[in-house]
């Protein structure tokens, strides 16, 4: 019944988890399995839109018909991302990225001795370079997952980030979220609230861009 009603759409979307290296065999990464961004890639292409994924490394097959651009740490997702985001008229933050990465990288694997601290430095943080260049029209929308006070934290990341909506994962519900086929979320914007129930990711994606493309609706234009 959706059919069609995101074509001619530019939709850019993030994916999977990203890692940020110690040395040739260790990385700091997080538990992002691909699969909220790649079903919401499924779905806009179903209908209609040309989609564009940004996947840091995932398990997953490549959906079909969407163009796939491999990232692997957060420097990577977000160059990638910068030169594409102009084409696009709704741009989904699913990735989980990495907030860290290490000030050094060891050229050699690094050896057991003793007790180790690892000096680490924040990455950029690419939903607000997003929402710093956005052009009328565009639609951004970010994910959060928490795992206390969600909603609190989700609208604060909202305001703080400029985003359109935030997608708000309580990751501490067991049996949802990271790595499961199935999630439930809330949908945040600066005034409306609405809790999508668990479902599957694959029926959730399609919940989630009836949502967005309502945002487009009146009562939302401010
Ligand atoms: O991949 P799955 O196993 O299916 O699990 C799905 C999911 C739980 C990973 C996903 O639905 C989710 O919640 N993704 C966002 C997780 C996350 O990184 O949240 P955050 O609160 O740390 O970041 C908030 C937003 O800012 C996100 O849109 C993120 O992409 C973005 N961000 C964060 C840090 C950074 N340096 N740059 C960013 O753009």
């Amino acid at each position: 019944h959706h059919r069609n009603d995101l074509s001619g759409e530019t939709v850019l979307i993030t994916a999977g988890g990203t890692r940020e290296a110690l040395d040739p065999v260790r990385f700091l990464g997080n538990r992002s399995s691909g699969k909220m961004g790649y079903a919401l890639a499924e779905a806009a292409e179903r209908r209609g839109a040309r989609v564009i994924l940004v996947s840091a490394p995932t398990a997953l097959r490549p959906p079909a018909n969407v163009e796939i651009v491999p990232v692997i740490t957060t420097e990577e997702m977000r160059g990638e991302v910068i030169n594409r985001v102009d084409q696009a008229s709704i741009v989904i933050k699913a990735a989980a990225v990495a907030d860290y990465r290490p000030i050094r990288q060891s050229g050699q694997k690094m050896k057991r001795q003793g007790p180790l601290t690892l000096d680490l430095e924040p990455t950029a943080d690419i939903l607000s370079e997003v929402v710093a260049r956005r052009h009328p029209g565009q639609l951004i929308v970010g994910f959060a997952a928490e795992t206390e006070n969600a909603v609190a934290h989700g609208r604060d990341k909202l305001l703080r980030k400029g985003a359109d909506a935030i997608v708000l994962n309580d990751v501490s519900r067991e049996g949802i979220g990271f790595d499961s086929d199935r999630n439930a979320v809330t949908f945040l914007t600066a005034q409306t609230s609405l809790d999508l129930p668990e479902m599957t990711k694959r029926d959730l994606a399609d919940r989630i861009l009836e949502e967005i493309l309502g945002l487009r609706r009146p009562q939302h234009v401010v």
